[in-house]
């Protein structure tokens, strides 16, 4: 017989028992499912709901099933629906009478809201611990590169020099970014359901705040039919997710063009590429691949919760129910690929040498030497077409700035001196470019004293 199955005369179809049952994946609550029912019963006994002696027991055969469960002991059943239905079935099994006792003053429609918050709670103090390793590999990669001068790219084409260094803290505010969003959904998730009944709180004088003290929670919810109808704090998650995934997912688009033949800046470690079945050449850059596809995934989680949310009208909806796979492969997508990109990029071996030299091709110091001719006078707008054709000459004579001889410069314009080739080399492109957030190694150096300090 099922826990709700007294006004019913007939059993669920077995096809409605397989349809509804969320035990396959709602499982994972287990741990929060009992904590939050130990600290229901506790409070009971305290408001003098039930007894002490009942609240004892109950606890106590919570603990039992929760031992069994770890060790693998339990076996769940599909008729009993979820995992809130499926333990307080085996209390009832194990305790008798008294376990009946545990689901006063409780709907299953607070509960479940209470364990996903639970959940969640765990799981962002664990992305944001990913993310905080993962900030910490790139500024030690960043304090290393600081001189690796590489091209910076605008369009995909050569713009202007700048360091490795510079291009990892571009990384880095992204990802202090998304930890930023992480602390701020905790915030909003971290609030206590329970108390709000099916949808109208309960006739029973509960201490709702004894309850939060026990699990944890800095406040209660405010509102009973917004705390059973709220995912908001979940939608939160997968959408700073889908921020941590899209930003992997552009790291790892570079990562694959940088390991490329054409490219050539770095190489990935072994550990973190794999061949090919049929050409015995290949080493390809696969997890970055998969991060960057698994981006997708993400995105698919977050619409998922936002569609199943937006045509619900209050309270609780059966709907609901489907936010859980959604939010699980959200945390479980973000969480994998954090721990693969974190060593991926610790390893790979960087190429500084074809970096600076692809730096040195492609004119990425034509900007500084139109600079240079603002410095000498010449009006900016001036300076940039006297450049441009300077570029178009050595393109016909297939040479670079750095090239041209001083009475070619000096054809360009007369004011040019011997200093012009300091001035265009790329190490000097970056070293001038001092000003706050600019690739100066000092700069850099600020930027990533400023990270640690933060980190
Ligand atoms: N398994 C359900 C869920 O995940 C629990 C709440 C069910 N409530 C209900 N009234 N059917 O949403």
């Amino acid at each position: 017989m099922k826990l709700w199955g007294g006004r019913f005369q007939k059993n669920t179809d077995q096809l409605v028992d397989d349809f509804h049952s969320s035990i396959s994946f709602d499982q994972r609550l287990y741990k929060y499912d009992i904590n939050g029912s130990i600290a229901h019963a506790k409070m009971l006994a305290e408001v003098g709901v039930i007894s002490k002696q009942d609240a004892e027991k109950i606890a106590a055969g919570l603990k039992d099933i929760l031992a069994d469960i770890e060790a693998g002991k339990v076996e769940f059943d599909v008729a009993a629906e979820d995992i809130h239905m499926n333990i307080e079935k085996l209390l009832i099994q194990r305790i008798g009478d008294v376990g009946k006792k545990l689901h006063t003053a409780r709907s299953r429609n607070d509960q479940v809201a209470l364990d996903i918050r639970m959940y969640l709670k765990d799981e962002i103090k664990q992305v944001l611990q990913l993310l905080k390793e993962l900030r910490s590999t790139l500024l030690d990669l960043a304090e290393e590169h600081k001189e690796t001068i590489m091209p910076g790219y605008t369009h995909l084409q050569r713009a202007q020099p700048v360091t490795l260094a510079h291009h990892l803290m571009a990384y880095v505010q992204m990802f202090e970014r998304d930890s930023e969003r992480l602390e701020d959904c905790y915030k909003r998730t971290d609030v206590m359901p329970l108390g709000s009944g099916a949808l109208a709180g309960t006739t029973f004088p509960l201490d709702r705040q004894f309850v939060a003290r026990e699990l944890g929670f800095s406040r209660v919810t405010e509102n009973s039919m917004d705390a059973v109808s709220d995912r908001d704090f979940a939608v939160e998650f997968c959408s700073a997710a889908s921020l941590i995934m899209m930003h992997l997912s552009r790291f790892c688009e570079e990562i694959i063009l940088w390991s490329s033949a054409e490219f050539n800046f770095i190489e990935l470690d072994d550990a973190y590429s794999t061949g090919s079945s049929i050409m015995p050449q290949k080493k390809n850059p696969d997890p970055a691949e998969l991060i960057r596809g698994k981006t997708g995934r993400v995105y698919g989680d977050l619409m998922t919760l936002l569609t199943m949310l937006k045509g619900l009208p209050l309270a609780y909806n059966k709907d609901m129910q489907e936010d859980k796979e959604a939010l699980f492969d959200a945390v479980d997508t973000v969480k994998k690929c954090l721990m693969v990109f974190r060593p991926m990029v610790a390893t790979m071996k960087v190429k500084s040498e074809k970096m600076a030299a692809a730096a040195r091709g492609g004119f990425t110091n034509a900007t500084d030497l139109a600079d240079y001719l603002v410095n000498k006078g010449i009006p900016f707008r001036q300076a940039h077409e006297i450049v441009g054709k300077a570029v178009l000459y050595c393109i016909q004579k297939g040479k670079s700035l750095e090239e041209m001889s001083l009475d070619e410069y000096r054809e360009l314009h007369p004011g040019i001196d011997e200093d012009v080739y300091t001035a265009i080399s790329v190490e000097r492109c970056v070293s001038a470019r001092r000003v706050e957030g600019a690739p100066a190694p000092e700069a850099v150096q600020k930027a990533i004293n400023a990270a640690r300090q933060r980190l």
